[in-house]
C-alpha cells in the first residue's frame, strides 16, 4: 500500500504563524540573476527568477568593493533549498560542529543581537578551541589588524532580502578583515531551490603578493565550507518535504527576530 502523501499545512505547527516555507522571495528589490561577464555583447542570457525568465544585471552598493585595499572573490551556485534556510544558516553560527573538520573547535558566543526596519543583526565571538583545521582558516584572516588580533567580532546581518557577514575587531569603525555579501534568488516558482550570488572581501596583507599566492588554496577552503553549509540546507529542505511543513520549534531568538522579518517582508505565495 502506497504510504498517504503528508498533508501541506498553511500553518506552522503548533504556533498561529504562517509557515514560512511558504512566503516568497519580494520581488520588489533588485536582485543580480547573472554576473556582468556572463552577458555577452548580442548574445541573450536565460535566467529566472522564482521560475519566470528575466534578464536583468544590477549590481549592488557592496562596501570596500572599490576598495584597493581588498581582494574580491565571486561565486555562486545552485542549492535545493527554500531561499529562508539560507539565511537561517549563516545567522546561526551555533551549527559550527558541521564545520569542524575545516574549522577546528569553535565555540561561538553570542555578543549582541539587534533589529530594525528591514534588517536583523547578530554580532558573535568565536573562541578557538583548537583541533585540527584547514590552513585556510588562518590565510582568510591575514589582512587583520591589532584590534581584531586581541578579540575579532562576526557581524551576521540580514538585510532584507541580502545578507552579510563581518569579521573585525571590536571597535566601532573596524575595518573587517573579511567582508561577504549574499544575495539568494529562487529559480524556480515552488522556492525549492535558489541561485546564491555571493562577494567575498578579502584585506590584503602588508605584503600583498602574499594573498595571490594562497589564493587558490583560500578559494579552495571557501567552496569547502559552503559545500558542508548547502549538505546541510538541502537536508532540512528534505525534511521540510517529508513532514509537509514546518515541524521546528525555534527558540532562539536571533533566528526567531530573523523569521519575523522573512515573514513580513516576503510574499504570501497563496496570494501570488
Ligand atoms: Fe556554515
Amino acid at each position: 500500500m502506497q504510504p498517504e502523501s503528508p498533508v501541506v499545512s498553511q500553518w506552522s505547527r503548533g504556533s498561529n504563524q504562517p509557515d514560512l516555507r511558504r512566503i516568497a522571495c519580494n520581488p520588489n528589490y533588485w536582485y543580480p540573476l547573472a554576473w556582468g561577464r556572463q552577458l555577452k555583447r548580442n548574445k541573450t542570457l536565460s535566467v529566472a527568477f522564482a521560475g519566470d525568465p528575466i534578464v536583468l544585471v544590477r549590481f549592488p552598493d557592496v562596501p570596500w568593493f572599490h576598495s584597493r585595499e581588498y581582494k574580491p572573490m565571486l561565486f555562486d551556485r545552485e542549492v535545493g533549498c527554500h531561499y529562508t534556510f539560507m539565511h537561517e544558516n549563516l545567522m546561526d553560527m551555533n551549527h559550527q560542529i558541521l564545520h569542524q573538520r575545516l574549522l577546528g573547535s569553535l565555540k561561538p558566543q553570542l555578543l549582541r543581537r539587534a533589529k530594525g526596519e528591514g534588517w536583523v543583526e547578530a554580532q558573535y565571538h568565536l573562541s578557538d578551541l583548537g583541533g585540527k583545521k584547514h590552513r585556510g582558516i588562518n590565510w582568510l584572516g591575514m589582512g587583520s589588524d591589532e584590534d581584531e588580533r586581541r578579540f575579532d567580532v562576526m557581524t551576521i546581518r540580514t538585510d532584507y532580502p541580502y545578507q552579510t557577514l563581518k569579521i573585525a575587531g571590536s571597535s566601532a569603525d573596524a575595518s573587517p578583515s573579511l567582508f561577504l555579501w549574499v544575495a539568494y534568488v529562487p529559480t524556480d516558482r515552488q522556492d525549492r531551490t535558489n541561485r546564491s550570488f555571493g562577494i567575498l572581501l578579502i584585506r590584503k596583507p602588508r605584503v600583498a603578493f602574499l594573498l595571490r599566492l594562497v589564493w587558490p588554496v583560500l578559494r579552495h577552503f571557501v567552496k569547502s565550507v559552503f559545500a558542508e553549509d548547502r549538505m546541510a540546507v538541502e537536508a532540512e529542505q528534505r525534511a521540510y518535504d517529508i513532514q509537509g511543513g514546518d515541524w521546528n520549534q525555534e527558540i532562539f531568538p536571533v533566528i526567531l527576530d530573523l523569521r519575523e522579518l522573512l515573514m513580513k517582508h516576503g510574499v504570501d505565495r497563496a496570494g501570488r
